[in-house]
């Protein structure tokens, strides 16, 4: 097949930054993109259904002219949160979703929630209401392994969570591991996965034989090959609770190529040729449509898009390091490797 044409894909986890950052990530997300879900995870964090309009609007600045991108908005859960705003997502045209970080599991999570028991109230609600719950399924005691933390999410936490509230609605995001697979599988249809590009792509041999590979490094960090085959699996397999989320999350070259580097990939600027790449080397680009442009929007509720793409089975470089903020480089997801599909 030379040329596959999708209806436009949505972005259902992305990390826009604020401020400089939205000149780069914008542009580059909402040319591949119709909508994206924008993570909250700002410093402060967008904790109230107010500041979520205030971060969309400034992120509508920075649309190019002549592009139609719908930025969706989530909530940062905090101890804090309030039952009551749960009500006011629930009325709001442009937030869909809270996103809930265990405090300290990942870039910019410090504010997150402490114990999951303590805001029982407000997760009650979320069911009651049907907003979406979207889960960094990962535990943060220092003892447990980092290989091991998501696995210990899904019985500590994500089991006794979903026992309490079997209607809750939730996505447990980029998810990593065969046995957090195989736990989505074994729910109902409220409960869904987003899968990255890295973790369809690599496994942690890309990022750890032959030298560190700063580039590499996110959080749920890439595991076993066994792994990454079972994702190829369940993100190709049709089955609607699977489906895309880039977690593209910009932090410049010096922030990763450091002694303490940053988690996270950036891949929004060819995003969607990176899935083309992993669904077409497992022989599946005909189940692209319904993971990139159908099973998110079904899950939230939104209309699908009606507007198309056409990809081309033609090779591509991608850019070995782009301009990030005032005369900073960021390095995307694959730098200066070729993929076989480009987005025309
Ligand atoms: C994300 C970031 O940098 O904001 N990093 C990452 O490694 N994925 C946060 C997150 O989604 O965990
Ligand atoms: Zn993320």
């Amino acid at each position: 097949m030379n040329t596959i044409t999708l209806i436009q894909p949505d972005d259902w986890h992305a990390h826009l930054r604020d401020g400089l950052a939205l000149q780069r990530t914008v542009p580059d997300l909402a040319k591949q993109f119709s909508r994206a879900i924008c993570m909250p995870n700002l410093v402060p964090p967008v904790k109230t259904v107010e500041e979520a309009e205030a971060y969309r609007e400034r992120i509508m600045a920075h649309v190019p002219e002549g592009v139609n991108f719908d930025p969706r908005m989530v909530l940062y859960f905090t101890d804090q949160t309030s039952p009551e705003e749960v009500k006011k997502i629930k009325a709001s045209a442009h937030v869909n979703a809270i996103k809930l970080y265990p405090a300290g599991a990942t870039t910019n999570s410090d504010n997150g929630v402490s114990d999951i028991r303590k805001v029982y109230a407000v997760i009650e609600q979320l069911e009651e209401q049907q907003v979406p719950l979207l889960l960094h399924g990962e535990v943060t005691h220092n003892h447990v392994d980092i290989f091991d933390r998501e696995k210990r999410f899904l019985d500590e936490v994500l089991s006794p969570l979903l026992q309490q509230f079997p209607n809750l609605k939730l996505v447990l995001e980029h998810i990593t591991t065969s046995e957090a697979a195989q736990f989505v599988l074994e729910q109902g249809r409220n409960v869904a996965a987003t899968i990255t590009p890295q973790h369809l792509l690599f496994n942690r041999n890309d990022m750890l034989v032959g030298g560190v590979k700063p580039h590499f490094y996110c959080l749920p960090i890439l595991k076993r090959q066994t792994h990454q085959q079972t994702l190829l699996e369940v993100a190709t397999s049709g089955n609607p609770k699977f489906f895309l989320g880039t977690d593209s999350a910009p932090h410049s070259k010096n922030a990763k190529e450091n002694a303490c580097g940053c988690a996270g990939c950036y891949s929004a600027p060819t995003a969607i040729e990176l899935y083309a790449q992993a669904f077409d080397q497992v022989g599946r680009i005909d189940r692209l449509e319904g993971f990139a442009s159908f099973f998110g929007a079904d899950f939230y509720g939104l209309p699908r898009n009606t507007n198309t793409i056409t990809l081309v089975n033609e090779e591509q470089i991608i850019p070995t390091s782009l301009d990030y903020l005032d005369g900073e480089q960021i390095i995307p997801l694959y730098a200066g490797k070729t993929i076989q599909w480009r987005k025309v």
